[in-house]
């Protein structure tokens, strides 16, 4: 009732609307009314009330709710379910317990803040309230388990062409870090359910840090962390970019689910690659590899000319890359 309340506010876009047309609206009460504003005001909906005139929505808050963001997609299926959590241990745990339920592709789990946030490779993931973007895209493609690591390039690539629009110029770590001026701005934790050759179901984790200020991040990360506002100097609409996120997310999807390859978004990955002719260390387990990172494959493996001159294609999973002086 509480969001039917918000339809109807929002309906008058910022002109009043009296107490009494809703309640006749809606089939309440007024005093139910005025309880349910209320309610709206303390989740921190800017609600003004006039003795005369009723009520008027005069500014929405950065709650990333179905209700806040679905109406700026354009998409077809990512997102038409939201979850939204105001605090969750982990949204990809969340999805991975419905994801062996009868969900519908493209449900988004979204969440203020978690208190077990995962990285990959056993990692812990900051996620403090209102301070990032914390969600995971539920998939179920009809694709070879194989191919479920190029979902992770997709992402990568849809993220960047995402947050150009926020006026960052981001690149891409391979296989899955967003960065800009060398700090990491955005991880993707990608995990998947299947059977031998059958995906049930994967669950695309993006963590984006959107309004940290630097001494937000623990001492552990500051060195190597950034954010949107830190990068623009201006404090960003989380929901904004959450939408800007699905629909470029469904568009670069679409392409590699119809067209079976990561092909025709390859290049534009390349030249976002933040490590392509560096001199990296690529760390497997308790290895360590030197050399060139010189190409990234169709299979979307990282390409790297060895010290020795001889070449050897990267898989993602369990690696970890750094340049030679730092994180990148
Ligand atoms: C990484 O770079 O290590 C990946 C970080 C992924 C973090 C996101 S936040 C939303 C989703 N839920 C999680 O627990 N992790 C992912």
């Amino acid at each position: 009732m509480k969001y039917r309340i918000l339809e109807e506010l929002k309906s008058r876009d910022k002109e009043y609307i009296s107490g009494e047309e809703i309640s006749r609206r809606l089939g309440i009460s007024r005093t139910a009314v005025w309880k349910y504003i209320n309610r709206l005001r303390q989740e921190g909906y800017n609600i003004e009330s006039q003795t005369n005139s009723g009520y008027k929505l005069v500014q929405s808050p950065d709650i990333l709710s179905s209700f806040e963001i679905q109406p700026l997609l354009k998409t077809r299926f990512i997102g038409c379910e939201i979850l939204y959590f105001d605090s969750i241990d982990s949204t990809n745990t969340y999805a991975k317990k419905i994801g062996e339920e009868n969900m519908k592709e493209g449900t988004v789990i979204i969440a203020d803040e978690q208190t077990s946030g995962r990285g990959r490779l056993g990692r812990q993931w900051m996620s403090p309230k209102g301070k990032g973007i914390w969600m995971t895209i539920l998939l179920k493609p009809n694709i070879a388990p194989s191919e479920a690591s190029k979902i992770t390039l997709a992402a990568a690539y849809a993220l960047c062409t995402a947050l150009d629009k926020c006026g960052l110029d981001v690149r891409i770590k391979w296989p899955n870090d967003i960065v800009v001026n060398g700090k990491k701005l955005c991880g993707i934790l990608t995990e998947m359910s299947a059977d031998m050759d059958i995906i049930k179901y994967i669950a695309v984790g993006i963590g984006l840090n959107a309004n940290f200020d630097a001494h937000d991040f623990d001492s552990s990360i500051a060195a190597e962390a950034t954010s949107i506002k830190i990068e623009t100097g201006k404090y960003i609409s989380r929901k904004i970019v959450a939408s800007y996120i699905l629909n470029e997310f469904e568009r670069v999807y679409d392409i590699f689910i119809k067209e079976g390859s990561i092909k025709s978004f390859l290049e534009e990955y390349k030249r976002r690659s933040a490590v392509i002719g560096k001199e990296i260390r690529v760390i497997y387990r308790k290895e360590e590899l030197r050399g060139k990172a010189v190409d990234v494959t169709e299979e979307g493996h990282l390409v790297i000319r060895l010290e020795d001159g001889s070449t050897r294609e990267i898989i993602s999973g369990e690696v970890s890359i750094r340049s030679i002086n730092g994180y990148i």
